[in-house]
């Protein structure tokens, strides 16, 4: 009865009740804004999570620009089936330099997540020149052209540049040698010491099998083959689900 003699006061009081209404507000509010200032720690660092090199990078812009994201996701939810089929379910470390962010909500096709390593660097550019020379009932389109087109890298520096304006960090260096570092990266006879210095486990070689020219295929084969490689899951374990 109490309450209900109060309410009555609340809702005759224009003052008290707009009063009210604002404490209702502000405590929805902070709840959801306050998590939000911790998000750095939030965040858990993970070792060998690294930003991808030049040629990497320009390989997720064919990735993005192409459409891939329509048909693949990257990312893998903790759950059994899909841990089992794609591999360990994906940290949030490992898409903090991904801007912006490929997790995708459509799986036409399967995860990408951890697609690194799986296949050859032949396979890639065979499948993607032809998806059903190498799985028959695939609906996959062709990207064949890619190997006839020449990467655009000249001044790829400005696009490392605007992510390390977002926070990629990408030091003074790296901007400076960025069309170098595609070179370097994308040729199997170049000393690549100094790219894997600042890229730790970055991989040089002819990724489309074409060792006269950088194309988009490149670039492409060598961001799939970096995708979900870059934490050692036999060192880092994250939760206690990983006993498997
Ligand atoms: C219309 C939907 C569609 C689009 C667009 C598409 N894919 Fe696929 N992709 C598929 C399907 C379906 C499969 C499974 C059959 C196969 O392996 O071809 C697949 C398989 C793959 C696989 C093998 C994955 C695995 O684990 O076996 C890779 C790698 C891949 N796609 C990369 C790409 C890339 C890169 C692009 C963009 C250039 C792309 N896909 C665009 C539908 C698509």
């Amino acid at each position: 009865m109490a309450m209900l003699q109060f309410h009555k006061k609340l809702e005759r009081n224009i003052t008290l009740l707009a009063v009210a209404t604002l404490i209702t507000v502000a405590i929805g509010g902070i709840v959801e804004i306050a998590p939000l200032f911790y998000i750095d720690q939030t965040i858990e660092r993970v070792q060998g999570v690294r930003p991808l090199t030049p040629l990497e990078q320009a390989g997720r812009d064919v990735y993005v620009r192409e459409g891939c994201y329509t048909c693949h996701s990257q990312m893998i939810r903790p759950f059994r089936d899909e841990v089992e089929r794609y591999g360990h379910y994906s940290l949030a470390a490992e898409s903090m330099y991904d801007h912006p962010f490929q997790w995708g909500s459509e799986r036409t096709g399967p995860d990408l997540a951890r697609v690194g390593g799986r296949y050859s660097d032949e396979w890639h550019a065979q499948h993607l020149t032809d998806p059903r020379s190498v799985v028959p009932e695939s609906i996959m389109p062709k990207y064949g052209f890619l190997a006839d087109r020449d990467l655009d890298s000249a001044g790829y520096g400005a696009n490392l540049a605007a992510l390390s304006d977002v926070g990629v960090p990408y030091s003074k260096e790296d901007i400076a040698k960025a069309d170098s570092d595609i070179q370097v990266q994308a040729r199997a006879d170049s000393d690549a010491a100094d790219l894997e210095r600042r890229y730790p486990d970055a991989k040089a070689r002819d990724y489309d099998g074409n060792p006269n020219r950088v194309t988009e295929m490149d670039a492409l084969v060598a961001y799939l083959q970096q995708l979900g490689t870059h934490v050692d899951f036999r060192k880092v374990q994250p939760q206690e689900e990983d006993q498997r």
